[in-house]
C-alpha cells in the first residue's frame, strides 16, 4: 500500500522536475541558459534546496489551458542555504508557458516573500519570464501587483537581489526595480517597457532588443542594473558573493569574517598616490585598494556614473560601503547620475547596518544647462538626504578636493559624519583658487599692469590661505589631519569605536526624499 502511495508521489515529483519537457530544456540549453531548477541547484549550497509548491497548478480554463497543466505551474520556489545562512528564492522556470506570470505562480512567490519578512532571510529573484501569462488576463495583472506590493514591504526589511537571465518585459521590470540589485546576463537578458516593434511603430525609431534593453545597456547607460556577467554561471556565484557583505535582515549585523590582514598596516605606496598638482587625476581605487583588507573591493555599477565608485569591501573582516569621486574620470565630479548611483547605496548600507566609508575628491557638482534642465538640484539632494540622515557609522576621509555644496554633502561633520579625516593634501573651500580669485579680484586684475603675475600671486595667497585642510581642522570640521600612509589603522580605529553606535531620527511616518 505505503509502496503505491511512494510511486505516486516520486511520479508527481518527476512530473514537476521535467519543466516544460525534453524539446523546450534543450532549446534553453542551445540558447546557453540553464534550465531554472539548474539555476536554484547551482545557486544554494549543495543539497539544501527545500522547495515548496511543487505540485501547485494554475486554475485557468480558457483557451484550453485546462489540458494543460505543469506541476509548478513554470515558477520553482523555496528556500535553501548559502553559505550556511537561509535565503528565499524564486526562478522563472521559461520551459513552461515561457516562465509567464499566472495567479498561481504570483501566489508562490507571494507565498515565501511573506515568510521571508516573518523569518529575516534574504529573497533572490531569478528572472526569465515572457512577463504576464496572457491566457489569465487581469488575474496575473493582479498577480504582478502583489509581488510589487511585497517588493515595496520588503525593502529595507531584507535584502532583496533580481537576477535577469532572460526576457523580462513589460511592468514586468518593476519588481526588479524595486530591488536592490540587478544583475543581467549578457547576451541572453534584456529589461525593457515596451519592445523595439512597439518603438518603430510609435517612435520610428529603430532598435535592436540588446541596444533596448541588453545588459551593457542598463550598467552603463540607464544605471537600472548593478552588474553585468558573461553566463549565468557567473551571475549566480556573484549572488552568492554580494550576500556574503550583507546581513540577513535589517535587524542583523553583516556577516564578519576572520581577517589575516594586519590590522594596523601602514602602506607607505598611499603617502604618493594623490599627485602634488591639485588638478592631475589618479584612480581612487588605488587608494581603497591600499586601504581595505587584502586589497580586495567589490565594486558595483562600476560601468555607470564612473565619476563615483561604490562598493563593499572589509576593514578588519568587517563589510563596509564604500563612497569615492573618482578623479580619474570627469575629475570625480558630482553630476545627477553620480548624485543618484551614490545616494541609493548610502541608502542601502543604511537600511542593513552596513558603515560607510567616504573617500572624498570633488571639485563640486557638475556646471551645465543640460545638468540644470535635468534637475541636478533635485538628484544632489538626493544625495545629500540620504547622507544626512543615515544613522549607521559613517567615516569620511577627505584626500584631496572638497569644494562648495559638494563638502557639505560627501560626508561632512556638519550632516552628523561620525569621524572626518583628511589628507594634507586636502583642500576644503568654497571653489578652487583660480575661479575664486576671478572673482574676488575681478576689478582689481582686468586694471593690474602684468596681470598674470598678480593673478599668480592672489592665487598662491587663496591656496595657503583656504586650499587646505587646517582652517576646517580649526574648526572641528576635520577630526584629524592624517597621514596617507596610517588610512587603514585610523579607519578601523573609528569602525571599533563606532561598533555600538547609537543613532536615531525623529520619529515620523517616513521622510520625503526628493524623488
Ligand atoms: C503565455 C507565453 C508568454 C506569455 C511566451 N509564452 N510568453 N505564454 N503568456 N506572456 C510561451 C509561448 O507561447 C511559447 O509556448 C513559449 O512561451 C516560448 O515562447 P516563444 O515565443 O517561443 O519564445 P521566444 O521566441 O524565445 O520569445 C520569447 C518572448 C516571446 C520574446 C518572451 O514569447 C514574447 O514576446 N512573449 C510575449 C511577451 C509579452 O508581450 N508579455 C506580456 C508583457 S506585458 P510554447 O508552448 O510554444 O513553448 C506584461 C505586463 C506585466 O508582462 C504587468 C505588470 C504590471
Amino acid at each position: 500500500m505505503i509502496d503505491n502511495k511512494l510511486q505516486l508521489l516520486n511520479e508527481k515529483n518527476a512530473a514537476a522536475e521535467a519543466g516544460g519537457g525534453a524539446e523546450r530544456i534543450e532549446r534553453q540549453h542551445a540558447e546557453g541558459k540553464m534550465t531554472a531548477r539548474e539555476r536554484v541547484e547551482f545557486l544554494l549550497d549543495d543539497g539544501t534546496f527545500e522547495e515548496f509548491d511543487k505540485l501547485k497548478t494554475h486554475r485557468c480554463s480558457d483557451f484550453g489551458m485546462d489540458a494543460l497543466q505543469y506541476p509548478g505551474d513554470g515558477f520553482i520556489t523555496g528556500h535553501g542555504l548559502i553559505d550556511g545562512r537561509d535565503v528565499f528564492v524564486f526562478a522563472q522556470d521559461f520551459t513552461v508557458f515561457g516562465g509567464s506570470l499566472s495567479e498561481t505562480n504570483a501566489q508562490k512567490v507571494c507565498k515565501i516573500m511573506d515568510l521571508a519578512m516573518k523569518v529575516g532571510a534574504p529573497v533572490i529573484g531569478l528572472n526569465d519570464s515572457g512577463g504576464a501569462r496572457i491566457q489569465e488576463g487581469v488575474a496575473s495583472l493582479g498577480g504582478y501587483a502583489d509581488i510589487f506590493l511585497r517588493n515595496t514591504l520588503a525593502s529595507g526589511v531584507v535584502p532583496q537581489i533580481s537576477a535577469i537571465m532572460g526576457p523580462c518585459a513589460g511592468g514586468a521590470v518593476y519588481s526588479p526595480a524595486i530591488t536592490d540589485f540587478t544583475i543581467m546576463v549578457k547576451s541572453s537578458s534584456y529589461m525593457f517597457i515596451t519592445g523595439p516593434e512597439v518603438i518603430r511603430t510609435v517612435t520610428h525609431q529603430e532598435v535592436t532588443k540588446e541596444q533596448l534593453g541588453g545588459a551593457m545597456t542598463h550598467n552603463a547607460t540607464s544605471g537600472v542594473a548593478h552588474f553585468a556577467t558573461e553566463n549565468d554561471e557567473e551571475c549566480l556565484r556573484l549572488i552568492r558573493e554580494l550576500l556574503s557583505f550583507i546581513p540577513s535582515n535589517n535587524m542583523d549585523d553583516p556577516p564578519r569574517i576572520a581577517c589575516s590582514d594586519p590590522v594596523d598596516r601602514a602602506d607607505e605606496a598611499l603617502n604618493s598616490i594623490v599627485p602634488a598638482e591639485s588638478n592631475q587625476p589618479y584612480d581612487i581605487r588605488k587608494i581603497i585598494g591600499a586601504v581595505v583588507d587584502d586589497g580586495y573591493f567589490f565594486e558595483i555599477q562600476e560601468h555607470f556614473a564612473r565619476n563615483i565608485v561604490i562598493g563593499f569591501a572589509r576593514l578588519d573582516g568587517r563589510p563596509v560601503g564604500i563612497v569615492a569621486n573618482q578623479p580619474a574620470y570627469l575629475a570625480g565630479v558630482l553630476d545627477i547620475d553620480a548624485s543618484v548611483k551614490g545616494a541609493r547605496f548610502v541608502r542601502f548600507c543604511d537600511c542593513f547596518n552596513i558603515p560607510i566609508i567616504t573617500f572624498e575628491d570633488v571639485p563640486g557638482f557638475l556646471p551645465g544647462v543640460n545638468q540644470e534642465y535635468g534637475g541636478i538640484i533635485r538628484h544632489g539632494a538626493k544625495l545629500l538626504y540620504a547622507y544626512a540622515e543615515a544613522t549607521v557609522p559613517k567615516i569620511t576621509v577627505v584626500t584631496r578636493k572638497a569644494y562648495g555644496g559638494a563638502y557639505c554633502v560627501m560626508g561632512s561633520k556638519h550632516i552628523r559624519t561620525d569621524v572626518n579625516f583628511a589628507y594634507p593634501t586636502a583642500e576644503i573651500a568654497v571653489m578652487g583658487a583660480e575661479g575664486a580669485v576671478g572673482i574676488l579680484y575681478r576689478r582689481d586684475l582686468s586694471g593690474a599692469l602684468d596681470q598674470a603675475s598678480v593673478r599668480r600671486a592672489r592665487i598662491d595667497e587663496y591656496r595657503d590661505k583656504f586650499a587646505s585642510p587646517y582652517v576646517a581642522a580649526e574648526r572641528g570640521y576635520i577630526d584629524e589631519v592624517i597621514e596617507p600612509r596610517l588610512t587603514r589603522p585610523k579607519l578601523i580605529r573609528a569602525l571599533r569605536l563606532l561598533e555600538n553606535k547609537r543613532e536615531t531620527n525623529p520619529p515620523r511616518k517616513h521622510g520625503n526624499i526628493p524623488l
